[in-house]
């Protein structure tokens, strides 16, 4: 139920518009107020009139309307409620979102808003898949801002593919688990995901085969449990988590200030695959090859990341949590580990390649901490995650 739940709708220019009049019918059947708020394309597709009178309220539609601003002002209204929905959202609603322009109502509420943001995107498959729009999804994804849909099917203007925006009981779907409260609500949690890239030169670098799957994994199962994200991440393979804020890096030493820069937080979860040496001074140009002539390189050794963090006298999150991704006396080598970083729990794992572990579906998990190593069943990635979610959950209690 949303029993009392406040949702913004902007509803922008597109033929979904009147899938959206359905939409406001949902929300107030389900006990939530709907303030609606009409860009001008969106008002040639649905009338001021039908949407007012559906959510039974006024239809926010200016900026630049004084009886507005009188009765509530524009930072004021972006600000009211519990989640922003813009349904349909269009490219070109998007585009200004990702580049944060303001210069319509709409606009202007999704710059000033604090409260999370869920849009459903509606559009021609070509406007969908164009580079333009998959960079806008990308950067609006990295900002936390949280999608449903679209949906593939027949198109209003005769093609097929992506892009007709989700149907109104989906996006209400989208909304309670939006707005659904759990034991980390209001809790900010770090998580370190991925391998991280060490130049050779412009054009090589050493890496490792982390697909940043269980990382994802562990973001998602937080954010699932109410956890405020962010996602510190090197360039992995596996999709981005909905819903977390997300900071893409390549080097270590990158991740490094990019955890600097997130912190304090609630708790601080090290499951990126970083690596322990970087070239010591990577070329600026292309090194050739020269026959017979093989290059030599001198590595330097990366900050460690858990141990800087586990070690900061001040600041230090309540929860730190470590990966060991080992191949020989896993528990020994992760008890060790444990100590030696000082971090609270360390997840330890055996990435022998006889075990389909790195790169695969499934993990087979120890959790070591104070009370001692504890053997959880070989599962699947997401289970581990959210039995390491809930853990995280009860000792932030
Ligand atoms: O020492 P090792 O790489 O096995 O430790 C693994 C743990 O330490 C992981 O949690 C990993 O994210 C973290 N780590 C780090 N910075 C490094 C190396 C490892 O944060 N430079």
């Amino acid at each position: 139920m949303l029993t009392d739940k406040r949702i913004l709708l902007i509803i922008a220019g597109g033929i979904a518009a009147f899938k959206s009049l359905d939409l406001i019918r949902r929300l107030r059947e389900r006990g939530a107020w709907v303030t609606p708020v009409l860009t001008a394309a969106g008002a040639e597709f649905v009338t001021p009139l039908s949407v007012s009178a559906l959510a039974g309220e006024k239809v926010y539609t200016d900026l630049f309307d004084l009886t507005d601003e009188a009765d509530m002002g524009h930072i004021q209204l972006s600000r009211s409620a519990d989640l922003v929905v813009v349904a349909p959202a269009t490219a070109d609603l998007m585009a200004k979102m990702a580049n944060g322009h303001a210069n319509d109502l709409a606009s202007t509420l999704l710059m000033a808003t604090d409260t999370p943001v869920l849009v459903a995107p509606a559009m021609n498959v070509r406007m969908w898949e164009h580079p333009a729009c998959r960079r806008n999804v990308s950067t609006l994804r990295g900002d936390g801002v949280m999608f449903v849909g679209p949906n593939e099917g027949d198109m209003a203007c005769g093609e097929y593919g992506p892009g007709r925006m989700s149907e109104p009981l989906e996006i209400v779907a989208a909304i309670e688990t939006a707005l659904a409260e759990g034991p980390l609500t209001g809790r900010r949690i770090l998580v370190t995901s991925g391998p991280t890239h060490e130049p050779i030169d412009p054009v090589r670098y050493i890496a490792n085969r982390s697909s940043g799957a269980q990382g994802t994994a562990i973001a998602r199962a937080l954010t699932t449990l109410g956890a405020d994200v962010v996602f510190v991440t090197g360039p992995a393979d596996a999709d981005r988590p909905e819903g977390a804020h997300v900071v893409e890096v390549e080097t270590a030493a990158e991740m490094l200030d990019a955890v600097h820069s997130v912190l304090p937080v609630d708790a601080a979860i090290f499951a990126a695959a970083v690596a322990d040496w970087r070239v010591a001074s990577a070329s600026g140009s292309k090194i050739k090859k020269q026959a017979g002539a093989i290059p030599s390189l001198d590595f330097a050794e990366n900050p460690d990341i858990l141990a800087t963090v586990s070690q900061m006298q001040t600041g230090r999150p309540p929860l730190v949590v470590g990966f060991a991704a080992e191949t020989d006396d896993v528990i020994a080598n992760a008890t060790a580990k444990r100590l030696r970083k000082q971090c609270d729990w360390i997840v330890a794992n055996d990435v022998s390649p006889e075990t389909g572990i790195m790169g695969g579906t499934e993990n087979a998990v120890t959790l070591i901490s104070d009370d001692g190593a504890e053997h959880w069943p070989r599962m699947g990635k997401d289970d581990v995650a959210h039995q390491l979610a809930e853990r995280i959950a009860a000792a932030l209690a």
